[in-house]
């Protein structure tokens, strides 16, 4: 069953949650959210239009399954007891106009590369969720944009306007969001039938070869771990007179943040012999770092979803906002149930994870620790541009998972933006790309990306840190 946004569906998750202060008293719904703040929200100016598309969508068929999504949930509930590791990556905001079949492939293959890496050297089963297929609403820090004297609506992502700097260009367009929902199952449908197709088969790794690479150092040492694993396989398989079918395919789940919440809402349903609502447009939504507040709309929408679902967490999160924030979010402290995402930039995360860490631990609240390296290390260059170097990414990196294992947590995820595309936009690195370089190959349009080498670097050195959890 689906729910027009503009209906009131009956509740079926009724608050759980008995603490007054936590202002969680209304009954939730999918739309229960519509009483609260929701910040980063686009204003339309064609109501009618946006109601319209709004109906389509609600009717229009699901992206994922509920299956599928507690079959995450559990997945992630082993990652957390460190029996698993989840690698989460993609753009840091795809494109309508790139949902293409190179940069798809290409950002798959990275994602397969690194987990293989992560699995061999590691010895530990990976999870790859992409941040893909859905993964086109952004959070910006103005609301305006000026321009030689000109000033614009910001930028939210190709799901609400357009990035070309023209009025026109920048209104939020209703139709964008049908775009946004038929690019992600065009996105979908693809690495649905790749992987299915035999392209994530562990036989054949020679698949996610990206060519232009096959020169670097990060690809030989790739290469090398290809040939053992070859080994191994067969090794194994000749002893067990059996093809290792565990090993043969690998999947990908799906993310995106889930910022628009009238989207959100549109593709939330109901499904048959399960309680609860489910966000059927991703298998993990996460709450971004700026619309985490514990009174906002964001809160009380992913309350509600039975979806595994992140929270990012940055500098600002008080101890105890922490705490209540996860009683809101996981009243019935379900395992794999809540993500935390923490971003604090290599200079804080030492002030700031350990506390967190005490607080969730003294409180027995069930959450999987992720460290996204990328949004606390960002910073502009002389010239203005918007980088990330690749020191800083792997040193709180590093930090996380020492601060993890000295509190006795385990760091059970990576949460990092990166393409298969050849881009010159994070500085160091195998390469070590300088400032100067980063005009040769600067494409995105928000946050910059590890490439290819950086990835892959950047595996190396999760492994070796998860061998040692
Ligand atoms: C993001 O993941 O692209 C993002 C905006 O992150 P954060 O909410 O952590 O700033
Ligand atoms: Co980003």
């Amino acid at each position: 069953m689906s729910t027009t946004p503009e209906a009131s569906p009956a509740p079926s998750t009724p608050d759980q949650n008995g603490d007054q202060s936590m202002s969680k008293t209304i009954e939730w719904n999918p739309e229960s959210w519509r009483n609260l703040i929701a910040k980063q929200q686009p204003i339309y100016t064609d109501q009618a239009k946006l109601d319209d598309v709004l109906g389509r969508l609600a009717t229009l068929p699901p992206l994922v399954t509920s299956w599928e999504i507690e079959n995450l949930k559990k997945n992630l509930a082993d990652a957390a007891e460190g029996k698993l590791f989840v690698i989460q990556g993609g753009d840091c905001s795809e494109n309508l106009d790139e949902c293409s079949t190179e940069s798809i492939v290409r950002n798959l293959k990275v994602l397969m590369q690194m987990s293989l890496v992560l699995m061999y050297r590691s010895m530990k089963p990976v999870v790859r969720i992409g941040r893909v297929a859905g993964q086109y609403a952004k959070p910006r820090s103005k609301d305006t944009e000026t321009r030689d004297g000109v000033t614009l609506p910001v930028y939210r992502g190709d799901i609400i306007n357009r990035s070309g700097f023209t009025e026109q260009e920048r209104m939020a367009d209703p139709d964008l969001l049908m775009k946004g929902y038929e690019r992600s199952a065009l996105t979908l449908n693809f690495i649905r039938a790749l992987c299915a197709g035999g392209f994530a088969d562990l036989h054949h790794p020679e698949n996610w070869d990206l060519g232009y690479f096959s020169t670097s150092t990060e690809s030989n040492r790739y290469q090398e771990l290809v040939h053992s694993i070859g080994e191994a396989l067969q090794f194994m398989e000749t002893v067990a007179n059996a093809s290792i079918s565990q090993l043969e395919s690998v999947d990908l789940f799906t993310s995106h943040e889930g910022l628009h919440l009238t989207y959100e809402q549109s593709l939330t349903r109901q499904v048959p012999r399960r309680d609860g609502w489910y966000n059927l447009s991703t298998h993990f939504p996460w709450i971004g770092d700026r619309t985490r507040d514990l009174d906002g709309a964001h809160i009380e929408y992913f309350r509600g979803i039975k979806n595994p679902i992140g929270l990012k967490v940055g500098p600002t999160m008080k101890t105890d906002e922490l705490k209540k924030v996860c009683d809101v979010l996981n009243p019935e402290n379900e395992s794999g149930r809540l993500m935390l995402i923490h971003r604090f930039g290599v200079e804080k995360i030492g002030e700031h994870l350990p506390r967190l860490i005490q607080a969730i631990k003294s409180s027995g609240q069930n959450v999987v620790w992720c460290s996204d390296p990328m949004h606390g290390n960002t910073f502009s260059t002389s010239e203005g541009i918007k980088t990330r170097h690749v020191d800083q990414i792997q040193k709180e990196l590093l930090s996380g998972f020492e601060i993890h294992r000295a509190e006795g947590s385990v760091l059970a995820a990576a949460h990092l933006e990166l393409t298969g595309d050849n881009v010159t936009e994070c500085v160091g690195g195998a390469r070590d790309l300088k400032e100067s370089d980063l005009s040769r190959a600067y494409k995105s349009q928000v946050d910059p990306r590890l490439n290819y080498e950086q990835a892959m670097e950047m595996s190396f050195m999760i492994a070796e840190q998860i061998q040692k959890q």
